[in-house]
């Protein structure tokens, strides 16, 4: 049998909440394959800082380093909005991301032929939508420097961030994209600023010239205003949307709607080699937490990703994967996912569903 060491990292709000269903899902999903996990749970976030005074403590990226994969819940919350900037949970984040080294961000987003009346979208518009964001996850404006706060010679207060990619930042995240793409529709939209920014026009001249290393993938590119619109419109003419940082975070909230709700999107960020960083792509929603309200599918999703592009081990993954479809054919609904008809069911209880499906599946492969 097979041991993996993961860092199980559940963060605030409800993160917490979504980190425990996964669990359970994830060990036995992964049971059922003779696979077993040692966890090392650590601090993240809000909750790191309320016990060592720093979003990321250094045990826990060291802890994630160690780890042949990390599962990530969520982290923030209103009680530290107001930190400086060093000090916020958010930053943990990002420490975290860069301090691993995980610049490929896949974020599938799938409409689910259950969940088509949960999307805000016709019918025709969402069915059959099946698309994947890769999101540069550890450059842009995120990172770049100059960045800060200053004050102007008439004294005003200014604040300021800068756009930078470097060439080879943007070389390997779209030859993951690419090769992603190989693996599905055979088709990436580069989306960028190209018309405005500078970074944008090394991005569209690197991404065409990685692109003569794939003669089988098509490339195309679109300028970001136009492809948010787009997704709205007629999402399913993407296949893989190839993104900068910032335009990436937006561009995968709004993908997660047409899904139903962005309780369901997933997440694994990764690199070359070492441990993967699995994470829905929702945040805390301190507005639900505590209430056993969050919907745990993307969470679960995000293991069934760790298990698929972590470990290696598709057939664990699978069996997630069966277990959420079967789970939503037998009409179990969170209030994010819910319409009429379904069984609306808390965090807890859809975590129960879906042990029960993975259980009556036992013998499938
Ligand atoms: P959010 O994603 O936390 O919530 C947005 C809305 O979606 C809320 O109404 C929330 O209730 C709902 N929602 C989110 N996840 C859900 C789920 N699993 N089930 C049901 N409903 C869900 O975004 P926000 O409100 O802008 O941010 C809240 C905090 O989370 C902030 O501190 C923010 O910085 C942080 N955040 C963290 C991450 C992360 O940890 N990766 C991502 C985004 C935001
Ligand atoms: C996400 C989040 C993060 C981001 C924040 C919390 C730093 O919105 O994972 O999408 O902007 O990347
Ligand atoms: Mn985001």
């Amino acid at each position: 049998s097979r041991r993996y060491n993961i860092a199980l990292l559940p963060g605030d709000g409800i993160g917490p909440e979504v980190i425990a269903v996964a669990k359970d899902v994830l060990n036995f999903a992964a049971s059922l394959e003779g696979i077993g996990f040692d966890y090392k749970e650590m601090p993240v976030g809000g909750a790191a800082l309320d016990l060592t005074g720093v979003p990321l403590p250094d045990e826990t990226l060291l802890a994630a380093k160690e780890s042949d994969a990390i599962l990530f819940g969520a982290i923030g919350g209103y009680k530290w909005d107001d930190n400086p900037k060093h000090l916020k949970p958010e930053t943990g984040l990002l420490q975290l991301r860069k301090g691993l080294g995980v610049f490929a961000n896949l974020r599938p987003a799938t409409v689910f032929p259950q969940l088509v009346d949960a999307s805000t979208l016709k019918r025709e518009v969402a069915e059959g939508v099946d698309l994947m964001v890769v999101r540069e996850l550890t450059g842009g404006i995120y990172f770049g420097q100059p960045r800060g706060f200053k004050t102007s010679e008439n004294g005003e207060e200014i604040g300021f961030n800068t756009e930078v990619y470097a060439a080879q930042e943007i070389d390997r995240v779209a030859r993951v994209a690419f090769n992603n793409a190989r693996k599905r529709q055979g088709r990436v939209c580069s989306v960028d600023k190209a018309n405005v920014l500078e970074a944008s026009i090394l991005w569209r001249k690197r991404v065409t010239a990685i692109a003569a290393e794939y003669p089988d993938v098509e490339l195309s590119h679109m300028y970001v205003d136009n492809a948010a619109m787009q997704l709205i419109r007629e999402p399913k003419q993407f296949d893989t949307i190839l993104t900068n940082n910032i335009f990436g975070d937006i561009l995968s909230d709004a993908a997660s709607m047409i899904t139903g709700s962005i309780g369901m999107l997933p997440s694994a960020s990764l690199r070359e080699s070492g441990p993967g960083l699995f994470e829905p792509i929702h945040g805390s929603a301190p507005d639900i937490a505590g209430q056993d309200k969050a919907n745990p599918l993307a969470t679960v999703l995000s293991a069934a990703m760790l298990l698929k592009y972590g470990l290696g081990e598709e057939n664990a993954a699978k069996r997630i994967e069966a277990a959420v479809l079967d789970t939503l054919d037998k009409g179990f609904r969170t209030g994010d996912i819910y319409s009429a008809g379904c069984k609306r069911v808390g965090c807890k209880e859809m975590g129960e569903e879906l042990l029960k499906s993975i259980e009556s599946h036992k013998l499938a492969t």
